[in-house]
């Protein structure tokens, strides 16, 4: 159902550059809702592209469920900001693409695409291309696509940061309820501290250059703490 996602000693580089994130030690447990927060270029996308399995550590290593990630895989899901769907092919199609890989025949991916369209609210959206659906619509389909290969983390990276405010916490709301049915491990991406208080049961600040971990807090549940969202905002404009 979830994984353990480890971050260890990890560090990374691009290139011959100088590293732009420090050696990182994390532990994400699994069925944990964890949101990295933090300015632009600390780092956020790169911790998650390195637990993705599309960026190589320089040092240290990303494990997931014990096993250490060296390309993507199937139980890690991914969603961006940018649905990247195609645009020639319906929604479910979309979803049915990405379940190709997995080796399931032609029914039980049509069947599983309906169905994962059907708990993101889309079933009725299923036929239409994406240039005639929503924003929130689409990104509504991203998550289906994820969701359909049934992975045990989610990685997001600032999902829903091109949404304006009613789809964006509806979209936070559908999430809650995705995770709290599922109880995949989430990784969610984010440089806004309200959605990372709303969403997530835990809140890791990075900052600086190169980036590090500055800051790592429960959220206890219920209506966001003010003291709290104060705390973790001194973090985001201590440089
Ligand atoms: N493919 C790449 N090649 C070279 N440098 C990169 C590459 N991707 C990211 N970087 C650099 O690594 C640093 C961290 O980038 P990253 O994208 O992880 O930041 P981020 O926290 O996700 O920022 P944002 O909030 O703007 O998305 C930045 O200095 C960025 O310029
Ligand atoms: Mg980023």
């Amino acid at each position: 159902m979830s994984l353990e996602v480890r971050l260890e000693g990890l560090s990374v580089g691009y290139g011959a550059g100088a590293p732009v994130l420090e050696p990182t030690d994390l532990v994400f447990p699994a069925g944990s809702f964890t949101a990295l927060l933090g300015p632009s270029g600390c780092g956020k996308s790169t911790v998650l592209g390195a637990v993705a399995g599309f960026v190589r550590p320089t040092a240290g290593r990303v494990t997931s469920g014990s096993v250490p990630v060296r390309e993507p895989g199937p139980e890690r899901g991914v969603v961006f900001q940018h649905y990247a769907l195609f645009p020639w092919r319906t929604a479910l199609g979309n979803v049915e693409f990405a379940l190709k890989r997995l080796g399931l025949s032609r029914p039980e991916r049509r069947e599983r695409a309906l169905a994962a369209l059907e708990e993101v609210g889309l079933a009725d959206g299923a036929r239409k291309y994406p240039a005639q659906l929503s924003g929130g619509m689409q990104q509504r389909v991203a998550l289906a696509r994820a969701l359909a290969a049934e992975p045990e983390v989610l990685l997001m990276d600032e999902p829903f940061g091109a949404l304006d405010a009613l789809t964006r916490s509806r979209m936070q709301e559908l999430l809650r309820e995705l995770w709290r049915r599922r109880g995949t491990t989430v990784l969610f991406v984010t440089h806004d501290i309200d959605e990372a208080l709303a969403l997530a049961g835990r809140v890791v600040v990075l900052g600086g250059t190169p980036g590090r971990v500055l800051a790592d807090h429960p959220v206890p549940p219920g209506p966001p703490d003010p003291s709290l969202r104060a705390l973790i905002a001194t973090h985001l404009t201590t440089p």
